[in-house]
């Protein structure tokens, strides 16, 4: 259906990766051939684009995805399908999407997504704020709904609350009737966190915030801790979790020993995410309650800082800065 609007182009303006490496291998190149979707493929004219920690991950190839070179980075993207496969049912050119995974990659004016991957976009957010629900939105509810199979009533900690998926985790926790605590390492990402719907926030980078946490659950712990740094935070969060709870690691940057003596005692759950793993059913699942989150109006992403598509490196840089309270980078093309 339906040919490129406006004047038919055959070529965009994208970022390319000729080889793994640092931010600057980011680079634009004007002459990029626009894709042709398949059967059940569709063509987004990309308006903005979401950067994420793991983006930066495959572009340095320490990643378990490693595309084959040359590739274009990103994943979160939201603009306006321009053209779709014969295959595809629930989208039709002019529609506005978001996508939570690209087959083309993001980065980019125009990119192919695949249908399972994408959503219509309520007419309340803006294209930015689009670009910033895939990634951080679909991690946090698997993580609290699916992984750690949380329940209306319980008390979760999201363990760094003040980042893309910490204030994703906040709004939906909030709105699905959980007690939410949750911590961030500034004074302006603990209001953040509060401004997002945490009942009550915590400093991690104070001495003894882990007490102050104990004392906020009345000294049981909460029943579920959803983990932005495993790597620094495992060992504390087994100590900290209500017995029988369960530990959902989102982010883990290095290693930590830890003896198993921890699970014993709290014979707590200790489990892991990984989005890009979903089933089917699991997707549709997430896009439903999604929708749900922008028809009511708690989905609201919170955005930082948006850059052109030529300064993708700088948006890289900045993502991986050690301050989460800096809102959801955004690319614009
Ligand atoms: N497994 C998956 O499928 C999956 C999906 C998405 C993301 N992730 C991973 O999850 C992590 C968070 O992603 P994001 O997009 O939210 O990143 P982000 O926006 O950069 O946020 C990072 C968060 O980590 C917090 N943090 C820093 N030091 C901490 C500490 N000592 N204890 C607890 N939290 C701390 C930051 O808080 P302050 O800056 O306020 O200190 C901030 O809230 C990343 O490692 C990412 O790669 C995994």
């Amino acid at each position: 259906m339906s040919v490129l609007r406006g004047a038919a182009r055959a070529v965009m303006k994208a970022i390319r990766v000729t080889e793994f490496g640092g931010p600057e291998v980011l680079k634009i190149e004007a002459k990029v051939p626009i894709p042709n979707p398949e059967d059940h493929q569709i063509l987004v004219r990309v308006h903005a684009s979401g950067i994420n920690p793991v983006d930066t991950y495959i572009r340095s190839g320490t990643h378990n995805i490693r595309p084959a070179l040359p590739f274009t980075p990103g994943m979160d993207s939201a603009g306006v399908v321009e053209k779709v496969g014969k295959a595809v049912t629930h989208f039709k050119p002019g529609d506005r999407v978001y996508s939570v995974r690209t087959v083309t990659g993001a980065y980019a004016e125009y990119a192919v997504v695949e249908e399972p991957y994408v959503a219509h976009l309520h007419k309340s957010l803006s294209f930015e704020q689009g670009a910033g629900i895939g990634v951080p939105y679909y991690t946090a509810y698997r993580s609290l709904i699916l992984r750690a199979n949380g329940k209306p009533g319980e008390t979760v900690l999201i363990h760094g609350a003040s980042g893309g998926v910490g204030i994703a985790a906040c709004q939906i926790a909030r709105a699905l009737g959980f007690t939410v605590l949750g911590t961030a390492g500034t004074t302006e990402g603990i209001e953040l966190v509060l401004k997002n719907g945490a009942h009550k926030a915590f400093n991690h980078r104070e001495k003894g915030y882990l007490s102050k946490i104990t004392d906020a659950t009345n000294g049981q712990g909460p029943d579920i801790i959803l983990e932005m740094l495993a790597n620094v935070n495992l060992e504390n969060d087994l100590n900290l979790i209500k017995t029988r709870g369960r530990i959902v690691n989102i982010g883990s940057r290095g290693t930590i020993q830890i003896s198993p003596r921890f699970t014993m005692g709290k014979e707590c759950v200790v489990t892991g995410v990984m989005l890009m793993t979903s089933s089917p059913t699991d997707w549709a699942q997430m896009h439903g309650a999604l929708r749900a989150g922008m028809e009511q109006g708690w989905l609201k992403p919170y955005i930082g800082t948006s850059y052109p598509l030529e300064q993708a490196s700088q948006s890289h840089t900045e993502i991986m800065k050690d301050s989460g309270h800096k809102g959801k980078i955004i690319l614009k093309s």
